[in-house]
Parts: structure tokens; sequence; C-alpha cells
């Protein structure tokens, strides 16, 4: 499935997907670094971020990481997030918030053609951990806003 079709199967439903239906669809979607080529966003001293596309209930947004370049500690507002990975090779750690405490429950690498799927409480920070470029592919249900967290220590 290509990205336009993507956009088009989210701008045509009448409710957000679920979670699982949401991995679903970003396992089945094929995109390439000339699909998103306008969008990308090379900055020196953190990763570049451009809205790619906002639907009714949605947005897509383009993240372009140099290498090292990393996220704060964020959730998404209230809103689920989809990542898939485009090129290169990140990083993404979960965190769980009890309590105003902050615990790192996960780590793992997400390469080309990988992605994670987060609920609408989740906690975490992504960081290109490659000395290549890595572009990523983020769809925030329904739209974003952020809230930033300090690790302990
Ligand atoms: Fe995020």
């Amino acid at each position: 499935m290509s990205l336009a079709t993507l956009l088009h199967t989210l701008d045509r439903r009448t409710a957000p997907p679920s979670a699982p239906e949401l991995g679903h669809l970003l396992r089945r979607v094929e995109v390439t670094l000339d699909d998103v080529a306008p969008h990308l966003v090379r900055r020196p001293e953190t990763y570049g971020r451009s809205c790619f596309w906002s639907g009714a209930w949605a947005e897509l947004f383009v993240l372009t990481w140099g290498p090292g370049h990393s996220s704060t500690i964020h959730d998404h507002g209230g809103s689920s997030c989809g990542i898939l990975v485009i090129a290169g090779l990140l990083q993404e750690r979960q965190f769980c918030l009890r309590h105003g405490q902050l615990t790192a429950t996960a780590t793992r690498t997400l390469e080309r053609g990988r992605g994670s799927v987060l609920g609408s409480e989740a906690v975490h920070q992504v960081r290109n951990c490659s000395e290549e470029l890595a572009v990523s592919l983020h769809l925030y249900l329904p739209g974003v806003t952020f809230n930033t967290y300090a690790e302990d220590g």
C-alpha cells in the first residue's frame, strides 16, 4: 500500500483506527525517501520535523534525524502515535509514568520498515543510534501536543 493510499484510507474512515488497526496499516504501507523528499528538514543540532498531512482527526509528520539526534522524553498529549522508520536506524525507549515517577520499561531498535504503535498514555524517547541519516513517519491520532519529562539521575 502506498502512502497516498494510506492517507486516503484514513480520510475515508468515520472513526480513528484502534492501536492494533493502526499497527496493521503501518505494516502494510511502503514508503520511500522520494515519497517524503520535500519534507526532509536537516538541522545541525537536533532533528527536523515537518507536517506531511493533516486530516479531520489525524496528523502525519516526517522527522529527519542526524546521527545522535534525540527527542526529549515525552508523551503525546493524550493522542495515540504510530511510528514507521523509512531510512536509517532509530532506538526507542519507553517509560511508565506513575504517581509522578518515571521508570524505563523497554528499549528497542527500529530499522527501516519497522514501526511502533503507542497508546494514548505512552511516554517515550526516540534517538538516531547510527552514524547515518534516519527518517521516520509519525502519525498522531487525533493530532498532537507534547508534554516533556526529565529523567531522574
Ligand atoms: Fe513521540
